[in-house]
């Protein structure tokens, strides 16, 4: 029925739909069954697309979800304001996606034995990357208002993986997550 003039307006409709709680089980079935790289991405996009993972948003947060020999599933939540993650490496392929809010990503090679950036990556809501074994990176939310809520797929167990992390461009040492994130998490 046409609006008449004068008539009452009585505004959008708009319907909330809720946006369900992504089941882990599920998405790791599913990364098993993924028979390529590009397949496991597209998983991923539509983890993030699709569904939502509780958290408070107030506090940085890294879940392990899921880990074994073959994958690893972490929520990563960091509030605004915080600086970024000491450099690091995962040897083994990894894709992020972001619920919400924006990912920083700087990468850095090492030719000599010495650190050097080797560009960015900003992601939002929404997108994926996709990170080989060799991959050394440091993210960030830099958002001042938004936090991040992240999705990070790693293609083996993390959690018992021997790493690197940099404290500085020339020096190289074992990963501890409390260092790594020492800054984010103070
Ligand atoms: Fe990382």
């Amino acid at each position: 029925m046409p609006w008449s003039t004068g008539s009452a307006c009585p505004g959008p409709r708009v319907s909330v739909a809720a946006v369900a709680t992504l089941d882990v089980d599920d998405l790791v079935a599913r990364l098993r069954a993924a028979e390529s790289n590009t397949h496991v991405r597209e998983e991923v996009e539509r983890a993030i697309r699709s569904f939502t993972l509780p958290t408070s948003a107030e506090r940085p947060e890294v879940d392990v979800l899921h880990a074994d020999d073959e994958l690893t599933v972490v929520h990563v939540v960091i509030p605004p304001g915080l600086p970024p993650t000491l450099p690091h490496d995962h040897r083994m392929w990894a894709v992020v996606g972001i619920f919400d809010g924006q990912e920083d990503n700087e990468f850095f090679r090492r030719p000599a034995g010495v650190l050097e950036p080797s560009g960015g990556r900003s992601l939002r809501s929404g997108e994926t990357v996709a990170m080989g074994a060799d991959t050394i990176h440091a993210i960030q939310n830099p958002s001042s208002a938004s936090a991040l809520r992240a999705l990070h797929v790693y293609g083996g167990n993390l959690v018992g993986q021997a790493r690197s992390m940099w404290t500085d461009p020339g020096t190289e040492e074992p990963y501890e997550f409390e260092r790594a994130w020492a800054d984010t998490f103070t």
